[in-house]
């Protein structure tokens, strides 16, 4: 659709230490405990949202923040605009419990070094560019993920954000509140797609495909779905040695039945690729002599196709409810996000693909496993991923590495690819 014959790749400097210095910053702001915790509208979150802004203000760029607690950074072309029509790139600042220190921070810290490539550097820019850290990413606070971005592309109703509880029983609108946001406003954050022409993020793999093949930059053509599900089982509490076996009405045991059950049909061949994963169980009253009256937990369905991510979640809830019957207790199931797989648009996979072979760097087309940003992005503007590997393949845990030199060669093609969507009309 686009002809880049004229486009050349700026010799911009990228700069490792640069990268190392943010990546360290961001870092620091932690909650106490092993690896990093920031989570999605925590005041850590918003002090390092702080921190990009004051960045980008000193490069001269312009920066809000809104109601959504998105911020944006903006940088003008240099020359006559092509179309008035915007690039962008970004990720993430918010964190899981104890997750690491790349995890949406190595697309921020991309964006923050390309901004200073371009700004430093010079090169002729004819569009706006847009550097992007959207809010409240991970789901592991409320379960939902992509919040700021799936208000960004006008998915959540401001009504909404009191029906999303952490495990605190503290609420999405409340949390917003607490950090000076405003809930009530979160329309206010929607983008216009006539104004976009397309978004490119950079992410870490958190998984093993590229490290595994000595591959330095994965393109993105998948983003897997997901269906989170908080399950509840009420059975009966009571005295561990009067009550017989044969009268129980043991919540945990139903929940662990349940969780071999996720196990056992996400490993059915006819759910190949589907990832089924039990990551929080609460049980109470959580004492050794009585015999446990409730159990809470989350379930976490994740698929590239829709249709079966839907399916599993039903086949699930079907089970769980034999189970409990079965078990005779009772059982509940809410369900606490649902996002539904993206097929990523080819023409924007096609400049960073090009970008990619003009560095001369090794590239692979894959699936992401995780959800990102860039899914609900995608709605408004079309857009593209950057993969760069992870050690091991670890991700959301305190061992997550990717070196500052892998995080720069993605920057590298990061900023081709943004150059060659600049040069096109
Ligand atoms: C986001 O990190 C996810 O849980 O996929
Ligand atoms: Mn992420
Ligand atoms: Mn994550």
């Amino acid at each position: 659709m686009t002809s880049n014959h004229d486009v050349v790749i700026p010799t911009l400097d990228i700069r490792g230490d640069r990268i190392a210095d943010d990546i360290a910053g961001f870092a620091a702001l932690s909650e106490s405990g092993p690896g990093v915790t920031r989570l999605a509208y925590s005041p850590l979150e918003r002090e390092a949202h702080r921190i990009f802004s004051d960045r980008m203000q000193k490069l001269g760029l312009s920066v809000h923040t809104d109601a959504a607690g998105n911020t944006i950074a903006e940088l003008a072309p240099t020359e006559p605009e092509t179309d008035g029509r915007i690039i962008g790139t970004g990720s993430h600042l918010d964190s899981v419990p104890h997750g690491g220190r790349f995890d949406g921070i190595a697309g921020v810290v991309a964006a923050m070094e390309v901004a200073r490539a371009v700004v430093r550097g010079g090169g002729a820019r004819r569009r706006r560019w847009r550097f992007v850290v959207f809010a409240a990413e991970e789901g592991a606070r409320f379960g939902q993920a992509c919040n700021g971005s799936r208000m960004v592309a006008g998915l959540t109703r401001s009504a909404e954000l009191d029906s999303l509880v952490d495990a605190a029983g503290v609420s999405m609108a409340v949390a917003m509140r607490e950090v000076g946001l405003d809930p009530a406003a979160i329309a206010s954050s929607r983008w216009n797609s006539d104004e976009w022409l397309g978004f490119i993020e950079l992410h870490i793999e958190q998984g093993a495909v590229l490290e595994s093949r000595e591959i330095e930059v994965g393109v993105v053509d998948v983003i897997s779905g997901s269906t989170r599900l908080l399950v509840t089982v009420r059975g009966q509490a009571s005295h561990t040695g009067g009550t017989p076996m044969h009268l129980r009405r043991d919540a945990l045991v139903t929940a662990s039945e349940c969780v071999l059950a996720s196990d056992r049909i996400a490993n059915n061949p006819e759910h190949h690729g589907t990832r089924v994963t039990v990551g929080r169980i609460e049980v109470r009253p959580g004492s050794i002599t009585t015999i446990p009256g409730w159990a809470e937990f989350s379930v976490d369905i994740r698929d590239v196709d829709s249709d079966r991510q839907r399916r599993t979640a039903e086949e699930l809830v079907a089970e769980f409810e034999r189970i409990a019957s079965r078990r005779n207790t009772d059982l509940d199931v809410e369900l606490m996000g649902d996002t539904s797989p993206v097929v990523l648009p080819v023409w924007v996979a096609d400049h960073i693909v090009a970008a990619a072979a003009e560095l001369g760097m090794r590239y692979r087309i894959l699936p992401s496993g995780a959800s990102h940003d860039s899914q609900q992005v995608n709605r408004i503007a079309p857009t593209g991923m950057i993969f760069v590997p992870s050690r091991d393949g670890l991700s959301h845990v305190p061992e997550e590495f990717t070196s500052v030199e892998q995080i720069a060669a993605g920057t590298r093609v990061l900023l081709a690819a943004l150059m060659r969507l600049d040069a096109s009309v």
